[in-house]
């Protein structure tokens, strides 16, 4: 039976264009786009007059059900992708992640059974959490089975962190492949080093998480990962961007012709480092993540970035915990489970910091939310763009339906946020996924299993050569 769900009279924009008209869902993709469209009488009609219908929403960096740090993340793919459509996320990618020494491929296996229910589509990203031959050796088969973005970690010495020496072979594997190498960038040795000081001072709080990562960090991380990747040749997509100097050495990188790619969050461009005095904590624990919020003046210094181009991708790092496995660092901040939510505020935030406020406009939304993400993660055009035959992933924000986020009212399935408190100018009143309509004016009605695994193919638009660029 064909399903259509016609959205009337909306104004349609995309990273590249905008248009007033009708767009047509039926079955799954977006069938037509004009003036007055026809319709069977059987098609749901959602009158979208005075909202912006803007292509669902990409999170590139989340994490559903991961193990951490003696936990395990409070979202699972059922309940964190049904936040997402809440939000206009129509589409997340996820890092699998291997245990030490585990095979990538059963991590994958293991990793695609936990999202089988999804209720949005998915794709993943590997977490190189260890190196050797039997990791190299997997490579090959990961991409074919559609991973084609490999994460690495510069700092969590004794953990995640590898050597500049793996990094750099790891770095000729991902450029062999055509797959992207992604930074965690910061300096663990230093983060090491601070973490030993702080405790013989005494230091055992929440406020310790962030003395103990400072911004020259992530500065100095940045810059060690965007030369080994101009050494080697290959294409770097620097994740969870917090830091001025970060956002600095990515655009002298750029500048100097690295095809190296920023991604911030949401969290970075509105909150700064005064979370970790409060006295409550909860609220200060409930905000220790890596990179940690900074002190005010590096929002600004991201703003920047996005405005000249050197941060081209939101994510948002969704990785909740809540109050209750935070606290298992009461005693001990290294203890507390490293994460912040997000995946179901991202596009609402980002519509209040940037385009009510005046900092973006509605395409540079779409670029920074989906158009972007797409493109650079070989999903383009199917995802992040309003193209016929392109999946009906669709979110419809209304610029004069404000609201305030609160842990009470949100589909995450944690009892914290980041965001609390927070009244919104405008916000998403409607997202389609896959033809489906899953937020319907606050009306959430998703199917677990309905999102459907997205393999992405290598070589996608970063590593094509500048001159011929088509991607961010
Ligand atoms: O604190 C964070 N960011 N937790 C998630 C893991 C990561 O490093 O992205
Ligand atoms: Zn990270
Ligand atoms: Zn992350």
């Amino acid at each position: 039976m064909t399903s259509e769900i016609l959205i009337r009279g909306g104004l349609l924009v995309t990273d590249q264009s905008r248009r007033c008209g009708d767009l047509l869902c039926r079955d799954g993709v977006i069938a037509a786009i004009g003036q007055e469209l026809d319709v069977s009488p059987a098609a749901s009609v959602i009158d979208a007059s005075g909202c912006f219908v803007v292509p669902g929403g990409i999170d590139p960096h989340t994490h559903m059900e991961l193990p951490m740090m003696g936990t395990v993340v409070a979202d699972d793919f059922a309940s964190g992708t049904a936040a997402a459509a809440a939000g206009g996320t129509t589409t997340i990618l996820d890092f699998v992640g291997p245990d030490r020494g585990q095979s990538p491929l059963d991590a994958l296996a293991s990793w695609r059974a936990k999202a089988a229910k999804a209720v949005i589509d998915y794709g993943f990203h590997m977490t190189v959490s260890w190196w050797g031959d039997g990791f190299a050796e997997a490579m090959p088969a990961l991409v074919g089975q559609g991973v084609s973005s490999f994460k690495f970690f510069l700092a969590y010495k004794g953990g995640l962190m590898l050597s500049d020496e793996a990094i750099l072979q790891a770095f000729e594997r991902c450029r062999a492949l055509g797959a992207l190498p992604q930074m965690h960038a910061e300096n663990g040795e230093i983060v090491a080093y601070l973490q030993r000081r702080l405790k013989a001072q005494g230091v055992t709080g929440p406020k310790g998480h962030a003395a103990s990562r400072p911004p020259m960090c992530e500065g100095e991380a940045t810059e060690r990962a965007i030369a080994m990747a101009e050494a080697v040749g290959v294409p770097l997509y620097v994740v969870h961007v917090s830091a001025a100097e970060a956002a600095q050495a990515i655009k002298r990188g750029r500048q100097r012709g690295v095809r190296v790619f920023g991604e911030t969050l949401p969290g970075f461009l509105g909150i700064d480092d005064r979370v970790y005095d409060d006295p409550d904590f909860d609220i200060a624990a409930g905000h220790v993540m890596s990179p940690p919020y900074r002190p005010a003046g590096h929002q600004e210094a991201l703003w920047a970035a996005i405005a000249d181009g050197t941060l081209s991708v939101t994510g948002t790092d969704h990785c909740c915990f809540t109050r209750a496995q935070k606290r298992l660092g009461l005693d001990d901040y290294t203890r507390i489970p490293n994460g912040c939510g997000g995946v179901g505020d991202r596009l609402n935030i980002l519509w209040h910091l940037g385009v009510a406020a005046g900092c973006l406009s509605p395409e540079s939304f779409v670029a920074l939310t989906s158009g972007n993400a797409a493109r650079l993660f070989n999903l383009w055009p199917r995802k992040g763009s309003l193209a016929i035959g392109a999946d009906a992933d669709i979110a419809i924000i209304d610029p004069a339906r404000s609201i305030t986020i609160s842990a009470r009212t949100q589909h995450q399935n944690t009892d914290f946020s980041v965001w609390e408190g927070r009244r919104l100018a405008g916000s998403v009143v409607h997202t389609i996924a896959g033809g489906r309509h899953l937020w319907a004016d606050g009306d959430l009605r998703t199917a677990p299993g309905a999102g459907r695994y997205l393999p992405r193919q290598p070589f996608g638009p970063a590593f094509v050569t500048p001159a011929h660029a088509t991607g961010p």
